[in-house]
């Protein structure tokens, strides 16, 4: 199955009764396995969760922590982008030239890169001499 086809089957398992906007996300890991998520809401809004954080929190369950693609895919006009704090979920997995693709259910796609969509990220080396 293609991460597209994997993103958009498990975009309908979304639980997103508040904002009723259903996020579809799969990453392939350095293992060639493809792992899935949707987003989750919750009552207390802030509680609830992306779909980029479910796919990357079942990739690192199942064991592996080095993703090589990425693929999230909603109903919206234009692809949507990951949120800010999803880019800086996928920089701690994947290298700045992982592919990610943004995609929408009525067929346009836009693609990007990890780097791209997080430039000057935050990372481990910034901690260097504490
Ligand atoms: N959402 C995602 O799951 N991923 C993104 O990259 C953008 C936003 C979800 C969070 C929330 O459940 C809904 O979309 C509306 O913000």
């Amino acid at each position: 199955m293609s991460l597209k086809d994997a993103a958009t089957a498990v975009r309908e398992n979304a639980h997103a009764p508040y904002s009723k906007f259903k996020v579809g996300a799969a990453i392939r890991a350095a293992s060639g396995a493809v792992y899935v998520g949707c987003n989750v809401e919750n009552a207390a809004y802030p509680e609830g969760t992306c779909a980029e954080a479910g796919a990357i929190a079942a990739m690192v369950a199942a064991g592996e922590k080095q993703l090589t693609e990425v693929y999230v895919i909603a109903d919206c006009p234009d692809p949507v982008p990951p949120c800010g704090g999803c880019r800086q979920k996928l920089a701690e997995f994947g290298a700045g030239d992982v592919p990610v693709t943004m995609g929408t259910t009525r067929g346009a796609e836009r693609a990007s890169t990890i780097a791209d969509l997080l430039p000057g990220a935050f990372e481990t080396c910034h901690m260097d001499g504490q």
